[in-house]
Protein backbone atom coordinates (compact mmCIF):
# COMPACT_ATOMS: atom_id res chain seq x y z
CA UNK A 1 0.00 0.00 0.00
CA UNK A 2 1.28 3.24 -0.94
CA UNK A 3 0.17 5.18 1.82
CA UNK A 4 2.24 2.78 4.07
CA UNK A 5 5.24 4.19 2.26
CA UNK A 6 4.13 7.73 2.07
CA UNK A 7 2.45 8.45 5.54
CA UNK A 8 2.71 12.30 5.27
CA UNK A 9 -0.30 12.25 2.42
CA UNK A 10 0.49 15.59 1.27
CA UNK A 11 3.16 14.68 -0.50
CA UNK A 12 1.43 12.23 -2.53
CA UNK A 13 1.02 14.85 -4.93
CA UNK A 14 4.74 15.51 -5.68
CA UNK A 15 4.60 11.70 -7.48
CA UNK A 16 5.96 12.30 -10.12
CA UNK A 17 7.77 9.64 -13.29
CA UNK A 18 11.78 9.48 -13.31
CA UNK A 19 11.65 11.30 -16.47
CA UNK A 20 10.17 14.42 -15.15
CA UNK A 21 12.19 14.31 -11.59
CA UNK A 22 15.19 13.89 -13.77
CA UNK A 23 14.46 17.34 -15.69
CA UNK A 24 14.93 19.36 -12.44
CA UNK A 25 18.34 18.66 -12.64
CA UNK A 26 20.33 21.64 -14.29
CA UNK A 27 23.78 22.13 -15.81
CA UNK A 28 26.19 23.02 -13.10
CA UNK A 29 24.33 21.62 -10.19
CA UNK A 30 25.46 19.95 -7.18
CA UNK A 31 23.97 17.00 -6.77
CA UNK A 32 24.18 14.34 -3.52
CA UNK A 33 23.06 11.07 -4.07
CA UNK A 34 22.31 8.22 -1.49
CA UNK A 35 24.10 5.04 -1.62
CA UNK A 36 27.10 3.40 -0.34
CA UNK A 37 29.15 0.56 -1.93
CA UNK A 38 26.02 -1.08 -4.22
CA UNK A 39 23.10 -0.41 -1.59
CA UNK A 40 20.30 2.14 -0.78
CA UNK A 41 21.33 3.84 -3.93
CA UNK A 42 18.87 6.14 -6.20
CA UNK A 43 18.18 3.89 -9.12
CA UNK A 44 15.47 5.35 -11.53
CA UNK A 45 16.42 8.92 -11.36
CA UNK A 46 20.03 9.00 -12.99
CA UNK A 47 19.07 6.89 -15.08
CA UNK A 48 16.66 9.03 -16.53
CA UNK A 49 19.55 11.84 -16.29
CA UNK A 50 21.40 9.51 -18.50
CA UNK A 51 18.53 9.28 -21.24
CA UNK A 52 17.69 13.23 -20.98
CA UNK A 53 21.85 14.05 -21.53
CA UNK A 54 21.05 12.30 -24.64
CA UNK A 55 19.18 14.89 -26.03
CA UNK A 56 19.97 17.54 -23.83
CA UNK A 57 23.70 17.63 -22.73
CA UNK A 58 24.52 18.85 -18.88
CA UNK A 59 26.96 18.47 -16.51
CA UNK A 60 26.74 18.20 -12.78
CA UNK A 61 29.11 17.07 -9.61
CA UNK A 62 28.51 14.24 -8.01
CA UNK A 63 28.53 13.36 -4.04
CA UNK A 64 26.93 10.15 -2.95
CA UNK A 65 28.32 8.10 0.00
CA UNK A 66 30.53 5.89 -1.36
CA UNK A 67 29.94 3.84 -4.47
CA UNK A 68 26.76 3.15 -6.92
CA UNK A 69 25.24 0.08 -8.12
CA UNK A 70 22.87 -0.61 -11.04
CA UNK A 71 25.89 0.57 -13.53
CA UNK A 72 24.60 3.80 -12.32
CA UNK A 73 28.66 5.47 -12.22
CA UNK A 74 28.72 3.61 -16.10
CA UNK A 75 25.51 4.89 -17.56
CA UNK A 76 26.31 8.72 -16.12
CA UNK A 77 29.97 8.12 -17.38
CA UNK A 78 28.84 7.04 -21.07
CA UNK A 79 26.01 9.58 -20.89
CA UNK A 80 29.25 12.82 -19.89
CA UNK A 81 26.88 13.68 -16.96
CA UNK A 82 29.75 13.90 -14.57
CA UNK A 83 32.08 16.78 -14.29
CA UNK A 84 33.31 16.04 -11.00
CA UNK A 85 32.81 12.64 -8.83
CA UNK A 86 32.90 12.41 -4.56
CA UNK A 87 34.24 10.52 -2.05
CA UNK A 88 34.48 7.09 -4.04
CA UNK A 89 33.70 5.08 -6.43
CA UNK A 90 34.61 1.48 -8.22
CA UNK A 91 33.26 1.15 -11.59
CA UNK A 92 35.52 0.48 -13.97
CA UNK A 93 33.81 2.47 -16.53
CA UNK A 94 34.24 5.40 -14.60
CA UNK A 95 38.00 4.64 -13.46
CA UNK A 96 38.83 4.52 -16.51
CA UNK A 97 37.35 8.52 -17.53
CA UNK A 98 38.76 9.63 -14.38
CA UNK A 99 42.36 7.91 -15.50
CA UNK A 100 41.98 9.91 -18.55
CA UNK A 101 41.60 12.95 -16.59
CA UNK A 102 37.61 13.60 -18.04
CA UNK A 103 36.42 13.18 -15.16
CA UNK A 104 37.41 15.38 -11.66
CA UNK A 105 37.31 12.50 -8.62
CA UNK A 106 37.60 14.09 -5.55
CA UNK A 107 38.81 10.63 -3.31
CA UNK A 108 37.96 11.36 0.15
CA UNK A 109 38.25 10.05 3.95
CA UNK A 110 33.97 8.89 3.58
CA UNK A 111 33.60 10.87 7.28
CA UNK A 112 34.75 14.02 6.21
CA UNK A 113 32.70 14.59 3.16
CA UNK A 114 29.64 16.02 4.90
CA UNK A 115 32.11 18.13 7.59
CA UNK A 116 33.13 19.77 4.33
CA UNK A 117 29.59 20.35 2.92
CA UNK A 118 27.95 21.40 6.13
CA UNK A 119 30.62 24.43 6.75
CA UNK A 120 29.96 25.31 3.17
CA UNK A 121 33.49 24.26 2.24
CA UNK A 122 32.05 22.62 -1.08
CA UNK A 123 29.56 24.59 -1.85
CA UNK A 124 25.23 24.74 -1.80
CA UNK A 125 24.32 21.13 -2.43
CA UNK A 126 21.32 22.12 -5.41
CA UNK A 127 19.31 18.80 -5.01
CA UNK A 128 19.02 15.19 -3.07
CA UNK A 129 18.53 12.42 -4.89
CA UNK A 130 17.83 9.97 -1.98
CA UNK A 131 15.83 6.38 -2.07
CA UNK A 132 13.90 5.66 1.03
CA UNK A 133 11.48 2.84 2.92
CA UNK A 134 8.87 5.07 3.23
CA UNK A 135 8.20 8.53 4.64
CA UNK A 136 6.92 8.85 8.13
CA UNK A 137 3.68 11.10 8.89
CA UNK A 138 6.34 14.14 10.19
CA UNK A 139 7.92 13.85 6.73
CA UNK A 140 10.92 11.96 7.93
CA UNK A 141 12.96 9.68 5.44
CA UNK A 142 13.49 5.83 6.28
CA UNK A 143 16.43 5.16 4.20
CA UNK A 144 17.14 1.87 2.52
CA UNK A 145 19.50 -0.92 2.91
CA UNK A 146 22.61 2.17 3.35
CA UNK A 147 22.68 5.56 4.94
CA UNK A 148 25.66 6.99 3.94
CA UNK A 149 26.02 10.49 3.30
CA UNK A 150 21.93 10.73 2.90
CA UNK A 151 20.76 12.18 6.25
CA UNK A 152 22.87 15.39 5.89
CA UNK A 153 22.35 15.45 1.97
CA UNK A 154 19.27 15.67 2.91
CA UNK A 155 19.31 18.67 5.62
CA UNK A 156 21.53 20.53 3.59
CA UNK A 157 20.09 20.17 0.17
CA UNK A 158 18.66 23.24 -1.10
CA UNK A 159 15.69 20.66 -3.00
CA UNK A 160 14.96 16.89 -2.21
CA UNK A 161 13.83 14.20 -4.69
CA UNK A 162 12.66 10.94 -3.11
CA UNK A 163 12.69 7.89 -4.79
CA UNK A 164 10.24 5.30 -2.66
CA UNK A 165 11.91 1.48 -3.60
CA UNK A 166 8.60 -0.68 -2.86
CA UNK A 167 11.31 -3.91 -3.39
CA UNK A 168 12.72 -2.62 -0.08
CA UNK A 169 10.99 -4.20 2.65
CA UNK A 170 8.92 -1.97 5.31
CA UNK A 171 10.77 -4.49 8.12
CA UNK A 172 13.66 -2.16 7.49
CA UNK A 173 12.05 1.10 9.96
CA UNK A 174 13.68 0.79 13.02
CA UNK A 175 17.04 -0.33 11.94
CA UNK A 176 18.35 3.05 11.30
CA UNK A 177 20.19 5.36 14.08
CA UNK A 178 19.98 8.48 12.48
CA UNK A 179 22.19 11.29 14.81
CA UNK A 180 23.83 14.48 13.25
CA UNK A 181 27.00 15.79 15.05
CA UNK A 182 26.02 19.39 16.83
CA UNK A 183 27.46 22.65 15.11
CA UNK A 184 30.81 23.84 16.36
CA UNK A 185 31.70 26.44 18.37
CA UNK A 186 29.76 24.18 21.07
CA UNK A 187 29.85 20.72 19.50
CA UNK A 188 29.13 17.84 21.94
CA UNK A 189 30.56 14.81 22.21
CA UNK A 190 29.07 11.77 20.06
CA UNK A 191 27.74 9.74 22.93
CA UNK A 192 28.22 6.45 21.52
CA UNK A 193 30.14 4.18 24.11
CA UNK A 194 29.17 0.48 22.67
CA UNK A 195 28.32 -0.86 19.16
CA UNK A 196 25.23 -1.29 20.08
CA UNK A 197 24.65 2.45 21.13
CA UNK A 198 21.28 3.71 19.80
CA UNK A 199 21.78 7.74 20.22
CA UNK A 200 19.22 8.99 17.49
CA UNK A 201 16.18 8.85 15.29
CA UNK A 202 15.04 5.90 13.17
CA UNK A 203 14.67 8.35 10.09
CA UNK A 204 16.17 11.12 8.86
CA UNK A 205 14.68 14.63 9.63
CA UNK A 206 13.49 16.92 6.46
CA UNK A 207 11.49 20.39 5.72
CA UNK A 208 8.67 18.62 3.10
CA UNK A 209 8.33 21.69 1.84
CA UNK A 210 11.78 20.97 -0.06
CA UNK A 211 10.78 17.79 -1.66
CA UNK A 212 10.59 18.95 -5.36
CA UNK A 213 9.72 15.33 -6.61
CA UNK A 214 8.91 11.75 -5.24
CA UNK A 215 9.23 8.51 -7.89
CA UNK A 216 8.31 5.27 -6.92
CA UNK A 217 10.64 2.12 -8.00
CA UNK A 218 11.06 -1.15 -7.03
CA UNK A 219 14.34 -2.12 -8.51
CA UNK A 220 16.47 -4.30 -6.05
CA UNK A 221 19.46 -3.15 -4.98
CA UNK A 222 23.13 -4.52 -7.06
CA UNK A 223 24.21 -8.07 -5.60
CA UNK A 224 27.60 -7.66 -4.42
CA UNK A 225 30.51 -9.73 -6.21
CA UNK A 226 32.94 -10.81 -4.09
CA UNK A 227 35.31 -13.99 -5.02
CA UNK A 228 35.22 -17.01 -3.02
CA UNK A 229 37.86 -17.30 -1.05
CA UNK A 230 41.19 -18.69 -2.36
CA UNK A 231 44.44 -20.35 -0.78
CA UNK A 232 46.11 -17.42 -0.24
CA UNK A 233 43.50 -15.46 1.31
CA UNK A 234 42.72 -18.23 3.61
CA UNK A 235 46.20 -18.36 4.48
CA UNK A 236 46.17 -14.89 5.44
CA UNK A 237 43.19 -15.41 7.33
CA UNK A 238 44.93 -18.19 9.34
CA UNK A 239 48.25 -16.07 9.77
CA UNK A 240 45.74 -13.43 11.12
CA UNK A 241 43.64 -15.47 13.38
CA UNK A 242 46.62 -17.31 14.73
CA UNK A 243 48.27 -13.73 15.78
CA UNK A 244 44.42 -12.96 17.40
CA UNK A 245 45.15 -16.15 19.59
CA UNK A 246 48.98 -14.98 20.18
CA UNK A 247 47.32 -11.27 21.49
CA UNK A 248 44.74 -12.58 23.32
CA UNK A 249 46.86 -15.13 25.32
CA UNK A 250 49.34 -12.28 26.42
CA UNK A 251 46.19 -10.20 27.50
CA UNK A 252 46.99 -7.61 25.12
CA UNK A 253 43.53 -8.23 23.04
CA UNK A 254 39.90 -8.99 23.58
CA UNK A 255 37.83 -9.45 20.83
CA UNK A 256 34.42 -9.44 22.87
CA UNK A 257 35.29 -6.17 23.82
CA UNK A 258 37.22 -4.74 20.65
CA UNK A 259 34.68 -4.84 17.97
CA UNK A 260 36.13 -5.65 14.08
CA UNK A 261 36.46 -3.06 11.10
CA UNK A 262 36.68 -4.90 8.07
CA UNK A 263 37.02 -3.39 4.61
CA UNK A 264 35.83 -4.17 1.39
CA UNK A 265 37.11 -6.54 -1.07
CA UNK A 266 37.97 -9.99 -1.94
CA UNK A 267 40.56 -10.05 0.77
CA UNK A 268 38.63 -8.23 3.51
CA UNK A 269 35.79 -10.65 3.45
CA UNK A 270 37.63 -13.67 2.91
CA UNK A 271 39.53 -12.78 6.29
CA UNK A 272 36.25 -12.86 8.22
CA UNK A 273 34.88 -15.50 7.24
CA UNK A 274 38.11 -17.24 8.72
CA UNK A 275 36.77 -15.85 11.73
CA UNK A 276 33.62 -17.67 11.24
CA UNK A 277 36.01 -21.38 11.91
CA UNK A 278 38.43 -19.35 14.44
CA UNK A 279 38.03 -19.89 18.45
CA UNK A 280 36.63 -17.16 18.75
CA UNK A 281 33.14 -16.18 20.55
CA UNK A 282 31.21 -13.11 21.52
CA UNK A 283 32.46 -10.68 18.42
CA UNK A 284 31.43 -7.10 17.85
CA UNK A 285 31.85 -5.37 14.35
CA UNK A 286 31.65 -1.24 14.31
CA UNK A 287 32.46 -1.02 10.58
CA UNK A 288 31.03 0.77 7.37
CA UNK A 289 29.96 -2.06 4.94
CA UNK A 290 28.30 -5.47 6.59
CA UNK A 291 29.11 -8.14 3.43
CA UNK A 292 27.62 -11.80 3.20
CA UNK A 293 30.44 -12.62 5.62
CA UNK A 294 29.05 -10.56 8.67
CA UNK A 295 25.92 -12.90 8.50
CA UNK A 296 27.12 -15.86 8.29
CA UNK A 297 28.68 -14.99 11.82
CA UNK A 298 25.61 -13.72 12.76
CA UNK A 299 24.24 -16.57 12.08
CA UNK A 300 26.88 -18.84 13.53
CA UNK A 301 26.35 -16.90 16.94
CA UNK A 302 29.88 -15.91 17.03
CA UNK A 303 29.39 -12.15 16.13
CA UNK A 304 26.50 -10.52 18.66
CA UNK A 305 26.48 -7.37 17.27
CA UNK A 306 27.10 -4.98 13.86
CA UNK A 307 26.94 -1.65 13.45
CA UNK A 308 27.64 0.18 10.03
CA UNK A 309 26.68 2.27 7.31
CA UNK A 310 25.52 -0.15 4.90
CA UNK A 311 24.23 -3.93 4.01
CA UNK A 312 26.11 -5.09 0.44
CA UNK A 313 24.92 -8.65 0.16
CA UNK A 314 25.03 -10.89 -2.63
CA UNK A 315 21.55 -12.25 -4.29
CA UNK A 316 21.24 -15.21 -2.15
CA UNK A 317 22.04 -12.99 0.98
CA UNK A 318 20.14 -10.24 0.41
CA UNK A 319 17.39 -12.44 -0.07
CA UNK A 320 17.86 -14.80 3.04
CA UNK A 321 18.39 -11.35 5.26
CA UNK A 322 16.02 -9.07 4.07
CA UNK A 323 13.11 -11.71 4.30
CA UNK A 324 14.02 -12.38 7.97
CA UNK A 325 15.12 -8.54 9.41
CA UNK A 326 12.78 -9.54 12.70
CA UNK A 327 15.78 -12.27 13.32
CA UNK A 328 18.55 -9.44 12.96
CA UNK A 329 16.67 -6.44 14.22
CA UNK A 330 17.80 -6.71 17.70
CA UNK A 331 21.93 -7.49 16.51
CA UNK A 332 22.57 -4.53 13.99
CA UNK A 333 22.05 -0.77 13.34
CA UNK A 334 23.02 1.25 10.27
CA UNK A 335 24.37 4.53 10.70
CA UNK A 336 25.17 7.80 9.18
CA UNK A 337 29.42 7.03 7.38
CA UNK A 338 30.14 10.09 9.13
CA UNK A 339 29.75 8.40 12.95
CA UNK A 340 30.49 4.73 11.08
CA UNK A 341 33.95 6.08 10.63
CA UNK A 342 34.47 8.99 13.22
CA UNK A 343 37.76 9.01 14.22
CA UNK A 344 36.06 10.02 17.91
CA UNK A 345 34.17 6.71 18.34
CA UNK A 346 36.74 4.49 16.24
CA UNK A 347 39.50 5.45 19.13
CA UNK A 348 36.77 5.44 21.72
CA UNK A 349 36.00 1.74 20.90
CA UNK A 350 39.52 -0.03 20.23
CA UNK A 351 38.66 -0.96 17.07
CA UNK A 352 40.90 -3.65 15.21
CA UNK A 353 40.67 -2.62 11.45
CA UNK A 354 41.63 -4.78 8.99
CA UNK A 355 41.69 -2.79 5.34
CA UNK A 356 43.74 -4.25 2.30
CA UNK A 357 46.72 -2.42 0.56
CA UNK A 358 47.14 -2.55 -3.37
CA UNK A 359 51.38 -1.91 -2.23
CA UNK A 360 53.02 -1.36 0.78
CA UNK A 361 57.09 -0.67 1.32
CA UNK A 362 59.88 -1.95 3.57
CA UNK A 363 59.09 1.01 6.02
CA UNK A 364 55.14 -0.44 6.19
CA UNK A 365 54.04 2.70 4.04
CA UNK A 366 50.78 1.45 2.53
CA UNK A 367 48.93 2.45 -1.12
CA UNK A 368 45.50 1.30 -1.11
CA UNK A 369 44.52 3.39 -4.29
CA UNK A 370 46.85 3.62 -6.88
CA UNK A 371 48.00 1.95 -9.36
CA UNK A 372 52.02 2.69 -10.33
CA UNK A 373 51.17 6.34 -8.15
CA UNK A 374 49.47 7.57 -10.96
CA UNK A 375 45.89 5.62 -11.80
CA UNK A 376 43.36 5.43 -9.29
CA UNK A 377 41.61 2.18 -8.83
CA UNK A 378 38.90 2.82 -6.15
CA UNK A 379 39.62 5.28 -3.73
CA UNK A 380 40.89 4.94 0.05
CA UNK A 381 37.16 5.08 1.39
CA UNK A 382 36.97 4.51 4.77
CA UNK A 383 40.44 2.52 5.10
CA UNK A 384 41.74 5.79 6.47
CA UNK A 385 39.07 6.97 8.78
CA UNK A 386 39.72 3.72 10.97
CA UNK A 387 43.71 3.10 10.05
CA UNK A 388 44.51 6.39 12.02
CA UNK A 389 42.30 5.72 15.20
CA UNK A 390 42.15 2.01 15.67
CA UNK A 391 43.48 0.07 18.49
CA UNK A 392 45.05 -2.02 16.04
CA UNK A 393 45.67 -0.77 12.31
CA UNK A 394 45.84 -3.78 9.69
CA UNK A 395 46.85 -4.31 6.88
CA UNK A 396 46.39 -7.61 4.31
CA UNK A 397 47.28 -8.10 0.57
CA UNK A 398 48.48 -11.14 -1.48
CA UNK A 399 52.35 -10.73 -1.30
CA UNK A 400 52.23 -10.75 -5.64
CA UNK A 401 49.71 -9.65 -8.29
CA UNK A 402 49.52 -10.58 -11.93
CA UNK A 403 50.65 -14.02 -11.86
CA UNK A 404 53.47 -12.47 -10.00
CA UNK A 405 54.74 -10.15 -12.28
CA UNK A 406 54.19 -8.03 -9.33
CA UNK A 407 55.26 -7.42 -6.06
CA UNK A 408 52.80 -5.92 -3.24
CA UNK A 409 55.68 -5.22 -1.34
CA UNK A 410 58.47 -2.64 -2.46
CA UNK A 411 61.18 -0.42 -1.96
CA UNK A 412 58.82 2.89 -1.68
CA UNK A 413 55.01 2.97 -2.10
CA UNK A 414 54.47 5.07 -5.44
CA UNK A 415 51.43 6.38 -3.53
CA UNK A 416 50.82 7.04 -0.11
CA UNK A 417 47.40 6.54 1.50
CA UNK A 418 48.43 5.14 4.90
CA UNK A 419 51.45 6.65 6.57
CA UNK A 420 54.25 4.24 8.28
CA UNK A 421 53.01 5.69 11.38
CA UNK A 422 49.19 4.26 11.04
CA UNK A 423 50.00 0.95 10.10
CA UNK A 424 50.54 -1.53 12.93
CA UNK A 425 50.48 -4.98 11.46
CA UNK A 426 50.92 -6.27 8.10
CA UNK A 427 50.03 -10.05 6.80
CA UNK A 428 50.32 -11.37 3.69
CA UNK A 429 50.52 -15.54 2.58
CA UNK A 430 53.63 -15.92 3.57
CA UNK A 431 53.33 -14.42 7.16
CA UNK A 432 52.74 -11.49 9.65
CA UNK A 433 55.01 -8.12 10.01
CA UNK A 434 54.20 -7.46 13.69
CA UNK A 435 55.32 -3.90 13.68
CA UNK A 436 54.28 -2.09 16.49
CA UNK A 437 57.42 -0.48 18.82
CA UNK A 438 59.73 -0.71 16.04
CA UNK A 439 61.89 1.51 14.24
CA UNK A 440 62.31 2.14 10.62
CA UNK A 441 65.00 -0.47 10.23
CA UNK A 442 63.68 -3.17 12.38
CA UNK A 443 60.25 -2.77 10.34
CA UNK A 444 62.42 -3.19 6.96
CA UNK A 445 63.52 -6.48 8.05
CA UNK A 446 60.45 -7.95 9.94
CA UNK A 447 58.53 -7.08 6.64
CA UNK A 448 61.12 -8.23 4.24
CA UNK A 449 61.38 -11.75 6.54
CA UNK A 450 57.53 -12.44 7.06
CA UNK A 451 55.73 -10.64 4.11
CA UNK A 452 57.66 -10.64 0.71
CA UNK A 453 57.02 -13.49 -2.10
CA UNK A 454 59.71 -15.47 -2.06
CA UNK A 455 60.52 -14.28 -5.94
CA UNK A 456 61.21 -11.13 -4.62
CA UNK A 457 62.47 -11.68 -1.03
CA UNK A 458 66.48 -11.77 -2.01
CA UNK A 459 66.02 -8.66 -4.31
CA UNK A 460 64.42 -6.75 -1.56
CA UNK A 461 66.66 -7.82 0.77
CA UNK A 462 69.37 -6.73 -1.58
CA UNK A 463 68.03 -3.26 -2.11
CA UNK A 464 67.78 -2.67 2.02
CA UNK A 465 71.27 -3.99 2.26
CA UNK A 466 72.53 -1.16 -0.32
CA UNK A 467 70.45 1.30 1.33
CA UNK A 468 71.83 0.88 4.44
CA UNK A 469 75.06 1.57 3.21
CA UNK A 470 74.10 5.02 2.44
CA UNK A 471 72.23 5.38 6.24
CA UNK A 472 69.98 7.66 7.08
CA UNK A 473 66.66 7.10 9.78
CA UNK A 474 64.76 5.56 6.85
CA UNK A 475 67.56 4.24 4.66
CA UNK A 476 66.76 4.28 0.68
CA UNK A 477 68.24 4.22 -2.13
CA UNK A 478 66.20 7.02 -3.86
CA UNK A 479 67.41 6.69 -7.36
CA UNK A 480 66.08 3.13 -6.96
CA UNK A 481 63.20 3.65 -5.00
CA UNK A 482 60.60 3.56 -8.25
CA UNK A 483 62.86 0.92 -10.34
CA UNK A 484 60.34 -2.13 -9.66
CA UNK A 485 57.79 0.11 -10.92
CA UNK A 486 59.29 1.28 -13.86
CA UNK A 487 60.68 -2.09 -14.69
CA UNK A 488 56.94 -3.52 -14.73
CA UNK A 489 56.39 -1.04 -16.80
CA UNK A 490 59.52 -1.61 -19.39
CA UNK A 491 59.63 -5.02 -19.00
CA UNK A 492 56.19 -6.35 -17.75
CA UNK A 493 57.56 -8.10 -14.67
CA UNK A 494 59.22 -6.17 -11.24
CA UNK A 495 61.44 -9.06 -11.25
CA UNK A 496 65.38 -8.07 -11.79
CA UNK A 497 67.63 -11.22 -11.40
CA UNK A 498 70.45 -9.24 -13.11
CA UNK A 499 70.25 -6.69 -10.68
CA UNK A 500 70.25 -8.62 -7.21
CA UNK A 501 74.22 -9.16 -7.43
CA UNK A 502 75.16 -5.04 -8.40
CA UNK A 503 76.48 -2.86 -5.16
CA UNK A 504 75.60 0.54 -4.36
N1 LIG B 1 49.63 -3.26 -8.51
C1 LIG B 1 48.71 -3.37 -9.50
N2 LIG B 1 47.55 -4.06 -9.38
C2 LIG B 1 47.35 -4.72 -8.21
C3 LIG B 1 48.27 -4.69 -7.16
C4 LIG B 1 49.45 -3.91 -7.34
N3 LIG B 1 50.36 -3.80 -6.37
N4 LIG B 1 47.80 -5.44 -6.15
C5 LIG B 1 46.61 -5.93 -6.54
N5 LIG B 1 46.35 -5.50 -7.79
C6 LIG B 1 45.14 -5.79 -8.59
C7 LIG B 1 44.77 -7.26 -8.58
O1 LIG B 1 45.52 -7.97 -9.54
C8 LIG B 1 43.29 -7.19 -8.91
O2 LIG B 1 43.17 -6.93 -10.30
P1 LIG B 1 41.98 -7.56 -11.18
O3 LIG B 1 40.73 -6.93 -10.64
O4 LIG B 1 42.33 -7.14 -12.55
O5 LIG B 1 42.07 -9.04 -10.91
C9 LIG B 1 42.82 -5.90 -8.18
O6 LIG B 1 44.02 -5.12 -7.98
C10 LIG B 1 42.15 -6.20 -6.84
O7 LIG B 1 43.01 -6.95 -6.04
P2 LIG B 1 42.55 -8.12 -5.07
O8 LIG B 1 43.79 -8.83 -4.66
O9 LIG B 1 41.45 -8.92 -5.66
O10 LIG B 1 42.05 -7.32 -3.78
P3 LIG B 1 40.67 -6.68 -3.36
O11 LIG B 1 39.51 -7.06 -4.20
O12 LIG B 1 40.58 -6.98 -1.92
O13 LIG B 1 40.89 -5.10 -3.61
C11 LIG B 1 41.79 -2.93 -3.08
C12 LIG B 1 42.01 -4.46 -3.10
C13 LIG B 1 42.98 -2.29 -2.39
C14 LIG B 1 41.67 -2.41 -4.52
C15 LIG B 1 40.46 -2.63 -2.33
O14 LIG B 1 40.50 -3.24 -1.07
C16 LIG B 1 40.23 -1.14 -2.15
O15 LIG B 1 39.75 -0.46 -3.06
N6 LIG B 1 40.62 -0.58 -0.98
C17 LIG B 1 40.54 0.84 -0.73
C18 LIG B 1 39.25 1.22 -0.04
C19 LIG B 1 39.15 0.61 1.32
O16 LIG B 1 40.08 0.03 1.85
N7 LIG B 1 38.04 0.74 1.98
C20 LIG B 1 37.95 0.17 3.31
C21 LIG B 1 36.86 0.57 4.07
S1 LIG B 1 35.41 -0.25 3.38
Amino acid sequence: MLTDRIRLFPLMERIVTADQAAALIKDGMMVGMSGFTRAGDAKAVPLAMARRAQKEPFQITLVTGASLGKDVDRVLTEAKILKKRMPFQSDPTLRAAINRGEVMFVDQHLSETVEHLRSGQLGPMDYAIIEATAITEEGGIVPTTSVGNSTSFAALAENLIIEINLSQPLALEGLHDIYTPTRRPTREPIPIVACDSRIGLAYMRIDPSKVAAIVITEQADSAAVLEAPGPETDTIAEHLIAFFVRETAKGRLDLRASPLQVGIGNIANAVLSGLASGPFERLQMYSEVLQDSTFALLDSGKLVFASASSMTLSEEYAGRVLKNLGKYRDRLVLRPQEISNHPEVIRRLGIVAINTALEFDIYGNVNSTHVNGTDMVNGIGGSGDFARNAYLSIFVAKSVAKDGAISSVVPMVSHVDHTEHDVDILVTENGLADLRGLAPRERARMIISNCVHPDYREQLGDYFERALRRGGHTPHVLEEAFSWHLRRKETGTMLAHSTIKRSA
